[in-house]
């Protein structure tokens, strides 16, 4: 047992120790805090969005006043902490180091969370069948997947909402043909519910997330219009509320009303502002199918429940296939220092292979509907995987990094847990891991803390957010016995992609019945356990309570300030977004389809 006078020598050793390594700074230490703060006014973002963008902004002089060091930490925000991370939302997030924000060394600041722009969908489940009901469900939850994954908030709102409109009894009143109160009825309940989107449940966004209309949506609506597609029908609309009863009561002024069939047709046109030859949609309406998957047509003649469950496997295909055509260069899973990271960066590697399988489904080779000319998911053409030593900034890769720990890090590259505080400064590079994997991105002669910026934008800046995808080796159990990935992570992971991922491997072997080398083909045995063992041990040093541990570690992400601060805003980030989402479901447990 350590007497406290034990633990207190103890503390001034490493307190000393600390101080020695800031001393002992060559001309690549990362800058301390003081200086960082002193400069952090220039990292605050410089295309800031209009304040008129910005959703609910306490207090918007925050970030236009001139950025001073704080003296009180910032305010805890709602849902902020998961696990051991905690974050700050805040447009001050391009900070190189976010302790100069929060005062705390363990709080990210991450960007703000986008907007989410309700899209709304009418289902009425009247008069179905159970199992037609549950096939239905599973399309709803396909829909809505497809829909947050591009950025949205999905709600599935039915009969009982129309109803709450005030203009409900006076279209009621006006014994229009079914097909036309169907229309009246979706936008009734869109207008008594929000501003948004109204979309019909069979209509995918089958696009890439960056694509021109679906971005545009994402911004918003104009005030002034209803935006439509042309020739697409009455499947989608982007409007404001008040506009979306002023146009319901304008169209039930019209004269036509009788023979209308549709509420494209007797809305007046000057609500609308057409958007031309739309491309980013996938309507999988009955006709479409009939057209163009004649084979699932017909099961869903002859079996409802059946059919629509071929279908929504068929949907979720096209789904698939539509992220695969986008980075049709490959998939990267990053891997810097190859010869000692084989068993760090694997959650990764299965994740990718299981992204370039096929989903099975009927009528394996077939286009989405909007897209007819895609390739294919097929065995000859599935999308690479490729392990470049760093970030590869191309639109058509997508990137899965796995950062270790710096304590992780120099275990597996000294290659024994012997990891003590003279090899950390003799013999280790400072912010090894974030100067290798953006060498080929920014050159060979920057320190760790001048990547730090260009990194976290890659991780959650607009163009790599959608492009890239962050995980910690921590978040991930190491077991060489079983090395699947826990399906919660895959759960959450479908509503990331927009596409249930497919279970299996290609040997349709059971994961956790494998022999561990199938995962590592032409690997050395001995060095991939000893791998395995020494990240396990790494991550008990990691927990640790013992002063030894903590001191080891404090002093491993002392000297890679930059290292840690990047692991950490990978963690936040990632904790965040699974956070987000189940906020989401929580709140969405009242709507049909969740
Ligand atoms: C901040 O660090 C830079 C080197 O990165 C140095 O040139 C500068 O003098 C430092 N400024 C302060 C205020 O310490
Ligand atoms: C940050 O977290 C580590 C590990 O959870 C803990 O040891 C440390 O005391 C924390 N620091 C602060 C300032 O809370
Ligand atoms: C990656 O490339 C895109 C355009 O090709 C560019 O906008 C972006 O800034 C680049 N990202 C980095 C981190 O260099
Ligand atoms: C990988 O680990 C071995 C020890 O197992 C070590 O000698 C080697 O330097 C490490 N490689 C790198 C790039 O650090
Ligand atoms: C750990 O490494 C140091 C040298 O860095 C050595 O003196 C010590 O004996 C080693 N300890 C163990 C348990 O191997
Ligand atoms: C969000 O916070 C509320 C109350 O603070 C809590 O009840 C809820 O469980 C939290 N949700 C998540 C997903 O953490």
């Amino acid at each position: 047992m350590i007497s406290h006078r034990g633990t207190r020598l103890f503390g001034a050793v490493v307190f000393f120790a600390i101080f020695l390594l800031i001393l002992s700074s060559t001309p690549s230490t990362p800058p301390s805090l003081r200086n960082v703060t002193n400069k952090a006014g220039a990292y605050v973002p410089n295309n800031l969005p209009k304040l008129s963008d910005l959703p609910n902004l306490p207090n918007i002089d925050s970030f236009r006043l001139p950025f001073h060091t704080p003296t009180h930490k910032p305010p805890e925000q709602k849902n902020s902490t998961s696990g051991e991370s905690k974050w700050y939302s805040d447009w001050k997030w391009l900070n190189p180091f976010s302790s100069s924000v929060t005062l705390d060394e363990n709080r990210s600041v991450l960007p703000p969370l986008p907007p989410r722009p309700s899209v709304f969908t009418y289902y009425n489940l009247a008069g179905k069948q159970k199992g037609e009901a549950e096939a239905d469900r599973q399309l709803l939850l396909t829909w809505r997947r497809a829909w947050w994954a591009k950025g949205f908030r999905p709600v599935v709102l039915g009969p009982a909402e129309a109803e709450n409109n005030g203009i409900y009894q006076a279209v009621k009143a006006k014994g229009l043909s079914p097909e036309l109160e169907m229309d009246f009825m979706k936008w009734l309940a869109w207008g008594s519910v929000d501003s948004g989107i109204l979309a019909d449940w069979q209509l995918f966004p089958m696009a890439d997330y960056d694509d021109k209309l679906i971005t545009s949506l994402r911004r918003g609506t104009d005030p002034q219009f209803i935006t439509r597609l042309e020739n697409m029908g009455a499947v989608l609309f982007s409007g404001e509320r008040g506009r979306v009863n002023d146009a319901i009561k304008a169209a039930l002024d019209r004269n036509n009303l009788k023979d209308a069939r549709s509420i494209v047709d007797v809305v007046p046109d000057d609500f609308f502002r057409v958007v031309e030859k739309p491309k980013s949609f996938a309507n999988y309406d009955l006709n479409t199918v009939i057209a163009r998957y004649a084979p699932i047509a017909e099961k869903i003649n002859e079996n409802p429940a059946v059919g629509k469950l071929a279908l929504v496997d068929l949907i979720n295909l096209h789904l698939q296939i539509t992220f695969q055509n986008t980075f049709s260069s490959g998939i990267s899973v990053m891997k810097p220092f190859p010869e000692n990271t084989t068993v760090l960066v694997n959650p990764g590697v299965k994740l990718a292979k299981l992204i370039t399988q096929c989903a099975p489904a009927m009528l394996q080779t077939s286009c989405p509907p909007n897209n007819p000319s895609c390739i294919p998911c097929t065995r000859k053409n599935s999308l690479r995987i490729i392990h470049p030593g760093g970030y590869i900034n191309n639109s058509a890769v997508y990137t899965i990094g796995i950062l270790p720990h710096p304590y992780t890090l120099l275990s597996v590259n000294k290659g024994s847990d012997n990891v003590t505080l003279p090899y950390i400064r003799r013999e280790s590079t400072r912010d090894n891991w974030l100067v290798e994997s953006t060498k080929n991105l920014l050159g060979n002669r920057l320190d760790g803390s001048s990547r730090v910026v260009p990194f976290k934008s890659i991780v959650a800046g607009d163009f790599g957010m959608s492009r890239s995808l962050w995980f910690t080796v921590e978040s991930f159990p190491t077991n060489p016995k079983d090395t699947a990935l826990p399906p919660e992570i895959i759960d959450d992971l479908d509503w990331h992609f927009g596409f249930r991922i497919p279970r299996e491997t290609p040997h349709g072997k059971d994961e956790s019945q494998k022999p561990l080398m199938d995962d590592f083909p032409g690997g050395d045995e001995e060095k991939i356990k000893a791998e395995f063992e020494l990240i396990g041990k790494a991550r008990e040093v990691l927990k640790g309570e013992r002063p030894e541990d903590k001191s080891i570690r404090e002093i491993s992400e002392a000297w890679n300030l930059a290292d840690t601060e990047a692991w950490r805003f990978v963690r936040a980030f990632r904790a965040r977004s699974v956070v987000e989402r189940k906020k989401w479901e929580e709140e969405e447990k009242a709507f049909v389809g969740s």
